[in-house]
């Protein structure tokens, strides 16, 4: 069967930061409170006039710029976000027209912070089965529009910005080893967003209780967040039959520094093999994967044949993991 491969990395984040010492002025909240809990300095904030499809767009074509393929060659586009442009049309619908894909299916994939992977996932089994050749997988959000910037819980965590992947099938052999995808919406309450959708639609009575901002329960989901990442990074490993040994780079999801430090701990990973960059951009939910894997890519830290573990966790709950041989 045909193995499909990452053949192009890009990402794009808004030119706007917003450093802990801006949120002091905000809330009250301090930057050694927010740099010792979570790891993050700062985050980017979307101006007016951005949305989660200009990040989206710019991502993608810079994906398609380092692979080499032609927006033409497309026929897929996936936008896993949690934040799109409009509740429809779907945003990789806006991707498409503003790349002129024209031969490619569009549509978006909810799955909160672990949409990224999912969507790799799909895109990953459609081109094994040779329904597909090429695909662009993006992650995408501009969560600054959901975050209540009165509450100091939630308003420090979250960050915009887009992360693109081109997948296409393998040359080499080399490429997506396997995909794991998981769900459990038993703890949907954990972290949601209660307005907006159709069981609290936009009125002003959402507005007056402030409904349509995320609303975590940030203690439980960071222990489930450990436990279901170390599972799925061991998944992932027994799946292949290679240890941790054989890892090149673990890059995990970037919610919060002690929550990457404690899977290292608990798998014995090597911090050298972590990549983190959190502390710049905060918990950009489905774009933090592939944020990350483009800047690990492009400042040269991942070379053909490595082997890199991709793990993530969100809201849902949803959990998954890929294993790639670069
Ligand atoms: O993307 C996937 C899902 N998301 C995550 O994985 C996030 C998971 N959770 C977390 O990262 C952490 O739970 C948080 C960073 C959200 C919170 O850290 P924590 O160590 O779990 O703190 P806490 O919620 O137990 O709160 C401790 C205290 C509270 O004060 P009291 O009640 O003990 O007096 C909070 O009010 O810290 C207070 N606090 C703050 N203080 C200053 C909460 N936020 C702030 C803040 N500045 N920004």
């Amino acid at each position: 069967m045909v193995r499909a491969a990452i053949l192009g990395t890009g990402c794009a984040v808004p030119a706007k930061v917003l450093s802990n010492i801006d949120l002091e002025r905000m809330v009250d909240t301090t930057d050694e409170w927010i740099t010792t809990r979570t790891g993050i300095t700062e985050r980017r904030i979307a101006s007016p006039g951005e949305y989660t499809s200009t990040f989206a767009t710019k991502a993608a074509e810079r994906a398609l710029e380092m692979a080499g393929v032609s927006a033409d060659e497309i026929e897929l586009i996936i936008v896993a976000t949690v934040t799109p442009d409009f509740p429809f049309p779907a945003t990789a619908c806006l991707v498409q027209n503003n790349i002129k894909a024209s031969r490619a299916v569009a549509f978006d994939i909810s799955a909160a912070c672990s949409g990224f992977l999912f969507g790799l996932s799909l895109a990953e089994k459609m081109i094994m089965t040779g329904t597909i050749r090429k695909a662009v997988v993006i992650g995408a959000e501009v969560l600054s529009r959901v975050v209540d910037w009165s509450d100091r819980n939630t308003c420090c965590l979250f960050g915009d910005g887009s992360g693109a992947v081109v997948v296409g099938a393998s040359e080499d052999g080399n490429g997506i080893l396997s995909t794991h995808i998981h769900s459990d919406g038993s703890y949907w309450e954990l972290l949601h967003q209660p307005g907006a959708g159709n069981r609290n639609p936009a009125t002003q009575k959402v507005v007056d209780e402030r409904l349509m901002f995320i609303q975590m329960q940030g203690n439980e989901v960071f222990k489930l967040a450990v436990r279901a990442m170390e599972e799925a990074a061991n998944e992932a490993l027994e799946a292949n039959g290679v240890g941790l040994a054989d890892l090149d780079l673990f890059i995990p999801h970037q919610a919060n520094r002690r929550i990457i430090d404690a899977i290292g701990k608990r798998l014995g990973i090597h911090p050298d093999k972590i990549f983190v960059n959190l502390h710049k951009y905060g918990n950009t939910s489905a774009a933090s994967i592939p944020i990350a894997l483009d800047e690990a890519n492009r400042a040269g830290h991942i070379h053909p044949g490595n082997l890199l573990l991709l793990d993530s966790f969100g809201g849902g709950l949803t959990w998954a993991s890929a294993l790639i041989r670069w």
